[in-house]
């Protein structure tokens, strides 16, 4: 996208008008934490997912780094429809984004004021050999999933995206589509931008959040769902080699939604040579009809726009 109106602590901009200074602290340190969500086109109008959930995680990550948004959640929600509305968009991925701004650089962020913005772009496929016919080629990452003692991991923070974009173009330079993410336990936590589930023998699971696994919106969608229509679901450390033994493999994001895997480390997943499974193809049918408002048990979980 490269035009259209970005919503800029309090006002909505002209798309060339939302620029920061070049001493921003969050370019230099990281100091940024920010939210991806997405706005669909419902049968009942456009409505955005989980609107809340992804605002008060905005506000939680930001508690991580001494943040104050200057905004109510409220504040943030009405400013995330605003914006949808300003560029016409019926469907699209929103990235509301907070961050240290300038005036004193140097590690401690707190003299610098914090700025939000929200800005809103189409975003359609973002993990590519996903189809119908075979789920995506992911392969073991060789950098580690940063350790929660290390860093807030369940914070959606900026600096953690430099672990990811290591791990992320690594794999698409060896000619994957996503890389998995081991924490230095070698348990799985996640992929470079989202959370990870995998079948076997009709159950359900993905590792804890305690891995350092962000607590994906998502996920916890998923995971809603399956225990709605009686899917079991367990939270559990997955290692490496259970996902090449896995019936099912797929993944969770905002930007990916659910995306089944057919390879990991160049061998097949299942006993279908890689195509999507049934609880895959099932979990996705249900995901889809909630996500388009066509499952009366969770229209809560949707915010319409007008
Ligand atoms: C590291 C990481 N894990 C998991 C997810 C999935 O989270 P969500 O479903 O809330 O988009 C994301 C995307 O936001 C992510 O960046």
């Amino acid at each position: 996208m490269t035009e259209g109106r970005i919503w800029f602590n309090g006002a909505l901009v002209n798309y060339d008008d939302a620029k920061i200074h070049v001493l921003t602290h969050a370019l230099h340190y990281g100091t940024g934490v920010f939210e991806g969500i997405r706005c669909y086109n419902t049968v009942h109008g456009s409505a955005i997912f989980r609107l809340q959930d992804h605002m008060q995680r905005l506000i939680d990550s930001g508690k991580a780094y001494f943040m104050d948004l200057g905004f109510s959640r409220q504040q943030l929600e009405q400013a995330a429809i605003d914006t949808v509305r300003a560029n016409g968009m019926a469907e699209c991925y929103i990235r509301p984004i907070a961050f240290y701004g300038y005036g004193k650089m140097g590690v401690n962020p707190m003299p610098n004021k914090v700025s939000v913005a929200i800005a809103v772009w189409k975003w359609d496929e973002y993990i590519k050999g996903s189809g119908e016919e075979k789920g995506a080629r992911l392969m073991t990452s060789s950098w580690a999933r940063l350790d929660p003692h290390s860093m807030p991991m369940h914070a959606k923070a900026t600096a953690n995206y430099a672990n990811s974009a290591l791990a992320r173009v690594e794999a698409l330079k060896a000619g994957f589509d996503e890389a998995i993410m081991l924490n230095s336990a070698g348990m799985v936590v996640e992929a470079s931008a989202e959370n990870i589930f995998v079948v076997k023998d009709g159950e359900l699971a993905t590792p804890p959040t305690s891995t350092g696994a962000l607590c994906g919106i998502t996920r916890d969608s998923v995971m809603a769902i399956a225990e709605a229509y009686g899917i079991r679901c367990v939270e559990r450390n997955i290692a490496r080699d259970e996902l090449y033994f896995a019936d099912e493999v797929f993944l969770t994001g905002t930007a990916a939604e659910i995306k089944p895997v057919g390879e990991i480390d160049n061998r097949l997943v299942g006993r279908d040579g890689g195509k999507p499974g049934a609880v895959t193809r099932r979990l996705k049918e249900l995901f889809e009809a909630v996500v388009h408002g066509k499952d009366e048990k969770f229209r809560n979980w949707l915010t319409p726009i007008s």
